[in-house]
């Protein structure tokens, strides 16, 4: 969940650094920090603090002349956010110093019997990293101690090592951690993020689990890298070549990236469409087709909003495609005894391919020996690489942590995917989903009409989504959206379970959002919707024209009945959205939270 950044080559490191932890500060924003090889002490110098990057970049001190240098953005695990359990960490005598993301499991197995006599600085695993290096170092070279280290270590880590004695290396390692190298003509870039390489490198490529990676300038005054697997033997990879460009990932104008990738939808549907079509017809590869064709059901695995948009994909499977499936949370999979089908096939669905809740499943599947789809915003992302088959959203970027461009992207291949499968086609896909993305823009441009409902209803301390079918999926979307980043306590319910107990919840001045897209569920959630009005509740109506009333607060356009979350969630993302502003909160990096969550 942390961010990690390393730089060697002409260009001013420290700068490189910076640069990319501002890029990379969305995977966890608890503390960061730097620390490079100085030329002209001849030493190394390190600035690490609790807080954003922007503080860092404040305080930095930008004279100095360095070429090396490696950074973190944290997201805590061991040790809360403070100064010192910040990275980077240094070996006891400051020779080594480390940068980590993930967690080393048996750190304290290794402490007791590696490092009994070292005095630790933090209370974080890396220290213990970084430490046995220094150990191990005394017999023998940087790199054997680097790699007899990882033989060591049980866990997850992408590292990056620099050493006082060796000023024009880097070294790296990486196990389930993401870690990609970019080159350009200016030097080598590490960084967990493809985002922080932009500016930087001309390609990249990311660097396979278990491998240890030593960049540094040859005899030419040429910046060079190696990557060795885990038995030293060299490993060759393809270079893919940078298509991200500066612009995709700043905020165009807008306040925030949220409300950007909110006001993007429209083109992300349009860009999906174009991806998928091929002579005017959705085209998925034919080989995973033929895969969810012959099994008997479809097992959907993720997490957060991603399984919300596998709800979705549930409905769209059984109803388009004909094919039976269950959505599990990934993070339950593991302790539920499934009784799985003869042949099943599991999906992953992850916006950003690295979620470790998923990794354990995929893992755990693949040693099963059942096939595998990922379904991610992220080509280059560990679950796109590991499954045997992915598919990607082309959502673009996503900064914000609230997912939301990338949840319609999900919700849109899961379409064309139960599109593409089903024998008799029920309508139009191509035709539905522009309708989509033209409805969608007039909730976009009317959106001063969302902020002034949420400004007089909804600031308050709690909040409720009802609505039944898909429209409950929805909710369950939009209460996780309105509490990550507003923090009003807000539950999603199915409108006919709330007398079961809920109800008990409502009274005088509480706003409950009920969701209305389906014909047939129209009257009942409108009962439910009197019954809580009928204790106090402050209600507000979210409804397709076709099922609304005139006193229906936001009535959008006329969509197929089957598509509606795709075009439902986007009023609950704007409610989200205005509401946190209004509360004056941190949108784009709520408190406790970060992007993509690698850690189990
Ligand atoms: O990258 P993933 O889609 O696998 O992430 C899953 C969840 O962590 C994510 O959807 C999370 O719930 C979002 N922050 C919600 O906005």
């Amino acid at each position: 969940m942390c961010g990690i950044v390393g730089y060697l080559g002409n260009n001013k490191a420290s700068e490189v650094i910076l640069s990319g932890l501002e890029k990379l500060e969305y995977r966890g924003y608890d503390s960061c920090g730097i620390c490079f090889f100085d030329v002209a002490q001849e030493a190394f110098v390190t600035y690490k603090d609790i807080g954003r990057v922007f503080h860092l970049v404040n305080d930095f001190n930008y004279q100095y002349e360095n070429h090396l240098a490696i950074g973190h953005t944290r997201w805590a695990t061991h040790g809360k956010p403070n100064q010192l359990n910040s990275h980077p960490h240094f070996s006891q005598n400051k020779r080594f110093a480390i940068v980590h993301n993930g967690v080393i499991e048996n750190y304290r197995e290794l402490t007791k019997k590696y490092l009994p006599e070292v005095h630790f600085i933090s209370e974080t695993d890396t220290e213990v990293i970084v430490n046995m290096i220094e150990l191990f170092v005394k017999d023998m070279t940087v790199e054997e101690a680097i790699r007899k280290t990882l033989s060591l270590i049980e866990g997850s880590y992408a590292l990056l090592v620099i050493d006082t004695h060796h000023p024009e290396c880097l070294y790296a390692a990486k196990n389930k951690s993401p870690l990609l190298i970019g080159t350009g003509k200016n030097g080598i870039t590490l960084a967990s993020d493809i985002m922080a390489l932009v500016g930087y490198a001309d390609q990249y490529m990311p660097i396979g689990d278990k491998t240890f990676t030593v960049c540094k300038k040859d005899d030419y005054g040429h910046y060079i890298f190696e990557i060795y697997d885990i038995i030293g033997l060299p490993i060759h990879g393809d270079f893919l070549r940078m298509d991200l460009i500066l612009d995709e990932i700043g905020k165009a104008g807008y306040s925030h990236y949220m409300l950007k990738e909110i006001c993007e939808q429209p083109s992300v549907i349009r860009n999906i469409m174009e991806k998928y079509l091929s002579y005017d017809k959705f085209t998925i590869n034919p080989e995973i087709l033929h895969l969810l064709k012959s099994c008997d059901r479809i097992y959907i695995l993720a997490a957060g909003t991603s399984m919300h948009a596998g709800l979705v994909g549930k409905y769209l499977f059984e109803n388009i495609a004909k094919i039976p499936c269950e959505v599990n949370i990934a993070s339950e999979f593991a302790y539920n005894s499934l009784l799985l089908t003869k042949n099943p096939v599991f999906i992953f669905i992850s916006q950003s391919g690295e979620t470790a809740d998923l990794r354990a499943c995929l893992v755990k599947v693949r040693e099963l020996g059942y096939k595998t789809l990922t379904i991610t915003n992220v080509l280059t992302s560990t679950l796109a690489r590991e499954a045997d088959y992915y598919l990607e959203i082309f959502a673009g970027p996503e900064i914000a942590v609230a997912s939301t461009k990338a949840y319609v992207g999900q919700i849109v291949l899961l379409a064309i995917l139960s599109y593409c499968l089903s024998e008799n086609k029920p309508f139009d896909l191509k035709l539905e989903l522009s309708k989509i993305a033209v409805a969608m823009e007039a909730i976009i441009e009317n959106r001063d009409v969302i902020h002034t409902l949420v400004k007089e209803r909804i600031v308050k301390r709690n909040c409720f989504y009802i609505g039944r079918g898909l429209d409950y999926y929805t909710c369950l979307e939009a209460a996780l959206k309105l509490k990550e980043i507003s923090y009003i306590q807000t539950e999603g319910f199915a409108a006919g379970e709330l007398k079961h107990g809920t109800i008990a919840l409502i009274e005088e001045g509480v706003p409950v959002i009920g969701i209305i897209s389906q014909h047939a569920i129209n009257n009942s959630t409108r009962a439910n919707i009197r019954e809580v009005m009928a204790r106090g509740a402050n209600k507000i109506i979210i409804s397709l024209n076709r099922v609304s009333d005139p006193s229906d607060e936001i009535i959008l356009m006329n969509i197929e009945e089957m598509l509606s979350p795709i075009l439902t969630v986007v009023p609950t993302q704007l409610i989200a959205f205005f509401a946190a502003l209004e509360l004056g909160k941190d949108i784009d990096k709520p408190r406790n939270l970060a992007k993509s969550v690698t850690v189990e």
